[in-house]
C-alpha cells in the first residue's frame, strides 16, 4: 500500500478525538467513513464536526463550497462490515486494550489484506493491540492530540512488528492531513505523554503542595512559563478520566511515583467531575 492508494479512511469512535480525525480526514477529502455504536451518537459527531467547519467559515479560514465539499465526504454506520473497502482505519474507541483487540481481531476479517489499521491510542501498547491481529504488519499507532483539528503533532508509532510500508503510509496520511508527523517506537507514552504526563501529574500535586487556586497554577504557568493554557484547563480539556487512565497506564508499565495520578484526580474521576466533558471539572462549564 503506498499512500496514493489511500482513498478511503474509517474512523472507529466518533468521541472528541474521532470526530476530530473525521473532520480532518475530510477536510483533506479522502472519503470518510465513520462508525459509531448508535446513529445518534454519529449524528452528534456530524453536527460537532460541521459546527467547528462552520467556524472556520464564520472566520474567513476557509469557505461555504469548501466546508461543503467536505462534509459531502463523510458518511456515518453503526455496522463494522460498511468499513470493508477502506484502505485505512483510525480507530480511536475507549481506551480499553481488550475493547481495542477485540475490534481489532474483527476488523481484520472485514477489511482487505493490504488495508492499514490504525490506533489513536495515547497509553496503551500498539505492540499489544497488533498482537490481536494476523497480519501484524500493517498496524501502526496514528497519535493525535487533543484538539485534534488545531494541535499540529501526530506521533506515528511503530509497533514491534510494523512493516516500513504501514509506517511510511501512516506518516504520509499525517503530512496530507495537514499534520507535522514524527516517528517514533511503541514506548509507554511515545513522546509526548512520556514527558506531560508526569509534568502534568507535578502541576496537580502543586495544587495542594503550594495551597493554589485552579485559576491561580493556570495563570502561573501560562504567564510564567509560556503555555498555551494552564494546567488544570488542559486537563478538564483532555477530560480528567483519560488523564488518570494514561497516568495509571504508565504508572504500570514504567513504576515511577510521578506518573501516577494524584489522589485529588482520582476522586475527581470517581465522583464524575470529568472536565469539560461533564460540565465540570477544575472548572465549571455551561
Ligand atoms: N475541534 C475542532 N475545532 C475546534 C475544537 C475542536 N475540538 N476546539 C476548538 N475548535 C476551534 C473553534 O472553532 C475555536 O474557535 P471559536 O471558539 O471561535 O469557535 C477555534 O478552534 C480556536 O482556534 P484558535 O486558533 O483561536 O485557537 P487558540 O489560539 O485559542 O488555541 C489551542 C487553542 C490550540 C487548543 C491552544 O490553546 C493550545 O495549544 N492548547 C494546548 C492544547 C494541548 O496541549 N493539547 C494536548 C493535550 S494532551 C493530548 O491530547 C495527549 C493525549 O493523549 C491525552
Amino acid at each position: 500500500m503506498v499512500v496514493s492508494e489511500i482513498r478511503t479512511i474509517g474512523v472507529v469512535g466518533l468521541g472528541a478525538m474521532g470526530a476530530g480525525i473525521a473532520q480532518l480526514t475530510i477536510e483533506a477529502r479522502y472519503e470518510t467513513i465513520g462508525r459509531e455504536v448508535t446513529e445518534e451518537l454519529g449524528h452528534q459527531a456530524r453536527g460537532r464536526i460541521a459546527h467547528f467547519l462552520q467556524r472556520k467559515v464564520d472566520k474567513e479560514r476557509m469557505s461555504a463550497a469548501d466546508r461543503d465539499a467536505a462534509l459531502v465526504h463523510l458518511s456515518l454506520t453503526t455496522e463494522l462490515a460498511d468499513l470493508a473497502d477502506c484502505d485505512l482505519v483510525i480507530e480511536a474507541i475507549v481506551e480499553d486494550l481488550d475493547a481495542k483487540r477485540a475490534l481489532f481481531a474483527e476488523l481484520e476479517g472485514i477489511v482487505r489484506p493490504n488495508a492499514i489499521l490504525a490506533t489513536n491510542t495515547s497509553a496503551l501498547s500498539v505492540t499489544e493491540i497488533a498482537a490481536a491481529v494476523e497480519l501484524s504488519a500493517r498496524v501502526v499507532g496514528m497519535h493525535f492530540f487533543n484538539p485534534a483539528p488545531l494541535m499540529p503533532l501526530v506521533e506515528i508509532v511503530r509497533a514491534e512488528l510494523s512493516s516500513d510500508d504501514a509506517v511510511e503510509t501512516a506518516y504520509a496520511v499525517g503530512e496530507r492531513l495537514g499534520k507535522r508527523p514524527i516517528r517514533c517506537h511503541d514506548t509507554p507514552g511515545f513522546v509526548v505523554n512520556r514527558v506531560l504526563i508526569p509534568v502534568l501529574n507535578d502541576c496537580l500535586r502543586v495544587l495542594d503542595e503550594a495551597r493554589v487556586s485552579p485559576e491561580d497554577l493556570d495563570t502561573a504557568m501560562t504567564a510564567g512559563a509560556g503555555w498555551p493554557m494552564g494546567p488544570c484547563t488542559l486537563v478538564d480539556l483532555v477530560g480528567i478520566d483519560v488523564h488518570v487512565h494514561a497516568s495509571e497506564a504508565l504508572y504500570e508499565k514504567l513504576r515511577e511515583p510521578r506518573m501516577a495520578p494524584p489522589p485529588r484526580i482520582v476522586a475527581m474521576k470517581n465522583a464524575g467531575l470529568l472536565g469539560r466533558k461533564s460540565g465540570r471539572g477544575f472548572y465549571v462549564y455551561e
